[in-house]
């Protein structure tokens, strides 16, 4: 659905895993729309590259930091951060890279017994920095394993017009 909502979008997809979510993103996307999705495991982008031959994705086989780093002056309409860069790493990056209007989006935010000592306060710690961050406005859904999106605007576009 957020693919959907870009026209001609440029995408952006930070842990491809074995593709599944660049397949939805795929096909939210309409046909002059593009992904660029990286992994730095070769043996799961090349399950996603045999199974998802579609010219409007772009996968890459690298450190995501290192992927992000070399993106310097793109800009993206909507970023999934599905790996630690992005998301608990390197955060102070995306936005950058966000258009205005752009959307970043991140899952698995909702606490789960089986994750590692510590991590409910990485992911309260992402929820704060998102929300004080000057130019983003944030969501979090109460679905499914926890959803939260941040959206870059204009200080120009939002808010009451009468203030
Ligand atoms: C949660 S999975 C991604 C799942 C995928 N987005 C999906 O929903 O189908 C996280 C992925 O991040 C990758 N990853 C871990 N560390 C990374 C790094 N430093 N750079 C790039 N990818 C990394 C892992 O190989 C793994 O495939």
């Amino acid at each position: 659905v957020l693919a959907a909502s870009k026209k001609d979008g440029s995408l952006l997809e930070l842990g491809t895993g074995t593709g599944l979510s660049a397949c939805w993103m795929l096909d939210g996307m309409d046909q002059v729309a593009n992904l660029k999705s990286v992994d730095n495991d070769p043996a799961l982008v090349e399950i996603a590259r045999q199974h998802l031959d579609d010219p409007r994705v772009e996968f890459f086989v690298q450190d995501a930091s290192e992927f992000l780093r070399s993106l310097t002056g793109q800009e993206f309409d909507l970023i999934f951060a599905d790996t630690w860069t992005g998301k608990y790493r390197d955060l102070y990056i995306t936005p950058s890279l966000l258009k205005e209007g752009g959307i970043y989006f991140v899952d698995d935010m909702l606490p789960r017994e089986d994750w590692p000592e510590g991590h409910a306060l990485k992911a309260a710690g992402l929820i704060e920095t998102l929300a004080s961050r000057e130019g983003m406005v944030i969501s979090q859904l109460n679905w499914s394993n926890g959803i939260v999106l941040a959206v870059k605007y204009s200080r120009k576009g939002r808010g009451n017009p009468g203030q």
